[in-house]
């Protein structure tokens, strides 16, 4: 979108006053200032300044839910150039993004938003969201390893609060678990199954709290329905 339509769009000005603006060296796209009238920018990427401060366009507030394959990054933009979830979503036109995090190596649900009130209540701590993982670790584990699994874990300077793990397959050596945590401490499944002895091969999650994946496939997104959005407020 040309860079007075969007200071337009914002509501600061009119798209006439928006180019004064840029004529009196008043607007930055990404901290550059801008000199060219006819300059594009980016809706869902780019940060516009208008003396200093950043302005955007009030957009309409839209969720989806995304199955993230491996080799996606959970976030809009990454240094080191590697794919981004948002690559994924390219026709949705709202700047959305992740609701919380899964590993570039982690592949599953993921919600993504531009509703930062809904983002911030289902990431804050204190919500205690179950969140469910289906994870193909090395080994079996034993009773006692379920045991201290669900009881808590001792990992780096936190103890885990409690878990939930069941085997629902066995693959020759190796077996496939479902774990169910409502933390979301960093790696912290991987984390925690190494405590075990059991690191994961494989990670992929499957719900948080009553939204599930199903049948979805990977790199595939759907917009949620008004009853799981009604959900998530619920929580
Ligand atoms: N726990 C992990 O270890 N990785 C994830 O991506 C999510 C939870």
């Amino acid at each position: 979108m040309r860079i007075n339509k969007y200071i337009a769009k914002s509501g600061l000005c009119s798209r006439r006053k928006a180019e004064e603006l840029i004529i009196n060296n008043e607007v930055s796209v990404n901290d550059v200032l801008i000199k060219e009238l006819a300059f594009k920018v980016d809706e869902k990427k780019d940060i516009v300044k208008v003396k200093g401060k950043i302005i955007s366009i009030k957009e309409e507030l839209v969720y989806y839910l995304l199955n993230k394959p491996i080799g996606y990054i959970s976030s809009a933009k990454d240094e080191r150039g590697r794919k981004t979830v948002i690559d994924l979503l390219k026709e949705v036109k709202e700047r959305i993004y992740p609701i919380g995090r899964l590993d570039y190596d982690t592949s599953g649900l993921l919600l993504l938003t531009n509703d930062g009130d809904l983002t911030y209540k289902i990431t804050h701590p204190k919500h205690n969201i179950n969140k469910v993982y289906e994870a193909y670790v090395e080994g079996i584990p034993t009773k006692d390893e379920i045991y201290s699994f669900e009881k808590g874990l001792n990992i780096e300077d936190y103890k885990t609060s409690k878990a939930k793990i069941d085997i629902i397959d066995i693959k020759g050596k190796n077996s496939v678990v479902r774990i169910t945590i409502h933390e979301g401490k960093n790696r912290q499944v991987r984390k925690m199954c190494d405590k075990i002895n059991h690191p994961v091969i494989k990670l992929k999650r499957v719900s948080i709290g009553n939204i599930k994946l199903n049948n979805l496939k990977e790199g595939k997104y759907r917009p949620l329905t008004n009853q799981e959005i009604k959900y998530l407020y619920s929580l």
